[in-house]
């Protein structure tokens, strides 16, 4: 099962098991990864599992597509490895992925 670390706002490291198929998001609620708040589920309509995705990852991750990038318009302090948490999915070649946990609670 490949790994996914969240460093939450509070830098906090959390190294996790997640499920090839279930998102990034997903695997920060199972894992009790505080900050991926996820208001709407999944659906990409709140922002709230905004994530920064580590540099070192940015390009074998990939953009949004449009849906996502209209999302992330509401999402506060935007950077270059912003992504919605949700709407990534956990496969073998992201094992390992590092993601910076937005202040989704500012
Ligand atoms: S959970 Fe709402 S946009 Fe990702």
């Amino acid at each position: 099962m490949p790994k996914v670390i969240y460093i939450d706002v509070d830098g906090e490291r959390h190294e996790t098991d997640v499920a090839n198929g279930l998102s990034v998001m997903e695997g920060a609620i199972a894992n009790g990864v505080t900050g991926i708040l996820a208001i709407c589920g999944g659906s990409c309509a709140c922002s709230t599992c905004h994530g920064y995705i580590d540099e070192a990852w940015i390009e074998l991750v990939g953009p949004p597509n449009e849906i996502e990038e209209s999302t992330l318009e509401l999402a506060s302090e935007r950077r270059a490895g912003s992504r919605l948490t949700c709407q990534i999915a956990m496969r073998d070649e992201l094992d390992g992925l590092v993601v910076h946990v937005a202040d989704n609670d500012g």
